[in-house]
């Protein structure tokens, strides 16, 4: 069995990019559909009906589009618009998330006891992480923060901004020196985890989704009789909502060869 059918990545810019660079690793005969909703950057400070609005019209974009998976490659719609989206979705599409398989990987790792979690306000508001975790161990302490000006900042690659030491200012919180492992709750953070590492000098343990999310989703479709076995090289498509010479440059990055980045408007 064999199914040609994209997988769908979404988020609100650079970040979901990060994770769909990663599946395209472990899942390279795949078709990746790429939308950034550059328009509505960042997602983590906007209301909760506003992401799942945004997140609704994107995942009708790429149902429309005929993916059998949809990445929800952003902490924030995660957080807010899984259980949403989940009643929408056709039987035909299954949708996946960044922050179950993280929640996966920190049940099975007993060593980890003191957990931060950094996040937008969006997701670090919705409590989803500590609940998440509490429910498979309650022998670990989580403590979260919102750190809201990171996303934007990676997404400008503000020098400047980092070296006046937001990363630092944000990181210096007193139960943020106590913890053994950090969570990037943010698909935007995998781009300073060396920064982050730096800052703990390399002391503390990273948890990224991004480690974890690909071989989900590949364990997930080859259960289910989905993986697509052609060996013709895919040719992946990228949308944003609005184009900017910026972002091009940004996606070229992450898939240097294969890049069309197109403008597209479904929020009318
Ligand atoms: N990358 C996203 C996340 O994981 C969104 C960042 C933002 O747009 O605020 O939350």
């Amino acid at each position: 069995m064999s199914d040609q059918r994209s997988i769908g990545v979404f988020d609100s810019g650079i970040g979901g990019l990060t994770i769909a660079h990663e599946i395209n690793k472990v899942l390279p005969n795949e078709k990746i559909i790429y939308f950034g909703d550059t328009q509505h950057l960042p997602y983590g400070n906007k209301s909760n009906k506003k992401i799942i609005y945004y997140s609704d019209k994107i995942s009708e974009f790429l149902i429309k589009k005929q993916c059998k998976a949809i990445v929800i490659a952003c902490n924030s719609a995660s957080s807010v618009a899984l259980d949403f989206l989940i009643k929408k979705l056709p039987d035909s599409c299954i949708l996946f998330n960044v922050i179950d398989p993280v929640i996966e990987a920190i049940k099975k790792d007993s060593l980890i006891k003191k957990v931060g979690v950094i996040g937008t306000n969006a997701t670090i508001a919705s409590n989803i992480y500590k609940t998440k975790i509490y429910k498979e161990r309650s022998d670990i302490s989580v403590y979260s923060l919102a750190t809201p000006l990171l996303a934007s900042l990676i997404e400008e690659d503000n020098a400047r901004l980092y070296k006046k030491g937001v990363i630092e200012s944000y990181l210096s919180n007193k139960n943020f020196k106590i913890i053994d492992a950090l969570i990037l709750g943010c698909t935007h953070y995998p781009l300073i985890e060396n920064k982050i590492l730096d800052f703990y000098e390399k002391k503390i343990k990273i948890i990224s989704s991004l480690n974890y999310v690909g071989g989900h989703i590949k364990h997930v479709l080859k259960n289910s009789s989905l993986l697509n076995q052609s060996l013709k090289k895919p040719e992946h498509q990228f949308y944003v909502s609005d184009y900017t010479n910026n972002f091009q440059k940004k996606t070229k990055l992450f898939f240097p060869t294969s890049i069309i980045l197109k403008e597209e408007n479904i929020f009318s």
